[in-house]
């Protein structure tokens, strides 16, 4: 049988996966695809590691430019992470039209128009399912399964490691610090967990979805970005009470008149949804087209298994482009879009939650200062206070980012407001 040759570039959690399965399922792989994938060369930074997998010495290297330019390697994956030089030698192997596929979201959402821009202009195609969602095959879904859709929105849990804190802080009533201590005991969180709390590793995942869906690169700069570090206990307690879970959700949506948003943040879903009943490490996803309408995605977002099933699915794909040009380079741009929306024209509901004196008149200032500001309240909560101080916990009717910024502003001048307002914005998938 033909042979292909795999260069993988990168040896780690993922790239030991790919090995792995691509020798457990060889027979399985070859009867489907009509060739044999085979791995030729495999970079790695310490050659004395364990890999726990059956690969011969001589695989290996410190560079990875020794398996780029191997003449036996077709197709290069490269699952080293970091910036630098995996857009160094994705460019490189482009530049020989070599097929690349690639994990590495944080680079396709910095770098992903210069790589898809090359792409295109020397015909190699990229492929990148394991970017967004470990294991749930989301990228092929968006470019192939809906391209006869205009994609109106997409509603994602797409970070496993909050996704694990948050449903801990919820169903164990643990708090922040508990929970992602427990996520890193588990080996869920990173050691340095840093992208996956602040909320960036879900941008660089909805980056890249929203550029997919509406075919126009997204700048980093203009996606909201708020991570989980802040939510507390108090919050998700409130939240239960008004029916609601909170979730770390990435929202994508176009508008009408052709703007787009792309956000990140921790989210109210009303419980009902589906997507509140995601728990634990898993992550899911809600695409809504103007065909299919709406559709949804479940399964693990990450892990060696689930992100090499990813992986090997691309290397079908690209193992098929070899013999047959591809119309697209993995990139498929509509240019029916047109910018992002500014953040303060987002429009969205919110829950705010305003520590006060608890004096008579106190919840008329707040609810005065909203008024005037044009942001209507939807309902209200106040515990029982100890008769000294009280919370006051609105949901608010649909308001711009700005009309918003500006009422919290002057709530929390207010001299009866005795900590600072928290905000948490909520989706009713409307
Ligand atoms: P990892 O376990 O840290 O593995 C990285 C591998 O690359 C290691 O084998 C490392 O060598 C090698 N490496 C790093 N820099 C290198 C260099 N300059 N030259 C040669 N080898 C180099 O990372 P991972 O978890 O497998 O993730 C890989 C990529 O997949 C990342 O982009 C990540 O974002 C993405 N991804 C990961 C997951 C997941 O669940 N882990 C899910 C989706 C996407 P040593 O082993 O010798 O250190
Ligand atoms: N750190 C990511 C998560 C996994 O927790 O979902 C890789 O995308």
């Amino acid at each position: 049988m033909k042979q292909i040759g795999i260069g993988l570039a990168g040896f780690g959690t993922v790239g030991a996966g790919v090995f792995k399965h691509l020798d457990r399922n060889r027979a399985l792989l070859s009867e489907r695809l009509g060739v044999e994938l085979v791995v030729k060369k495999a970079a790695v930074r310490d050659l004395k590691k364990d890999r726990g997998v059956n690969a011969p010495a001589s695989l290996f290297t410190t560079r990875w430019q020794d398996v780029v330019e191997d003449p036996a390697v077709q197709i290069v994956v490269e699952l080293m992470g970091g910036i630098d030089e995996a857009r160094a030698l994705i460019i490189r192997a482009i530049e020989l039209g070599k097929i690349v596929v690639t994990g590495n979201k944080a680079l396709l959402a910095e770098h992903g128009k210069e790589i898809f821009d090359l792409a295109a202009s020397k015909q190699v195609p990229v492929f990148f399912e394991a970017a967004v969602a470990g294991g749930i095959p989301i990228i092929k879904a968006v470019r192939e399964s809906f391209v006869g859709n205009h994609i109106k929105s997409i509603h994602g849990i797409i970070n496993g490691t909050t996704n694990y804190i948050l449903t801990r802080m919820t169903e164990a009533g643990l708090d922040y610090a508990a929970a992602l201590a427990e996520a890193q005991a588990q080996g869920y969180a990173e050691s340095d967990p840093t992208l996956d709390v602040n909320g960036w590793d879900a941008a660089h995942k909805a980056i890249i979805l929203a550029s997919l869906a509406y075919g126009t690169w997204i700048c980093p700069s203009k996606v909201f970005v708020e991570g989980i570090e802040q939510v507390t206990a108090r919050d998700i307690c409130f939240a239960k009470k008004l029916g609601y879970r909170i979730k770390l959700l990435g929202i994508i949506k176009a508008d009408a008149g052709a703007e787009i948003e792309v956000r990140v943040h921790p989210t109210l879903v009303p419980e009902k949804h589906v997507l509140a009943s995601v728990n634990g490490v898993f992550n899911a996803l809600c695409v809504h087209g103007d065909v299919v309408g709406e559709t949804l995605f479940y399964g693990r977002g990450a892990g060696q298994d689930a992100t090499a099933s990813a992986v090997i699915a691309d290397l079908a794909e690209a193992a098929a482009a070899l013999d047959v040009k591809r119309r697209d380079c993995g990139f498929m741009p509509h240019g029916l879009y047109g910018d992002c929306k500014p953040l303060d024209q987002i429009t969205c509901q919110y829950y705010l939650r305003v520590p006060v004196d608890d004096k008579p008149g106190v919840l008329a200032q707040v609810a005065g200062v909203l008024g005037s500001a044009n942001v209507g309240i939807s309902s209200m909560i106040q515990p029982e206070s100890d008769g000294e101080q009280a919370e006051l916990i609105l949901m608010l009717h649909d308001a711009t980012h700005a009309q918003v910024r500006e009422a919290i502003t002057r709530i929390h001048a207010l001299e009866c407001v005795i900590g600072e307002p928290r905000l948490l914005r909520v989706e009713n998938f409307g």
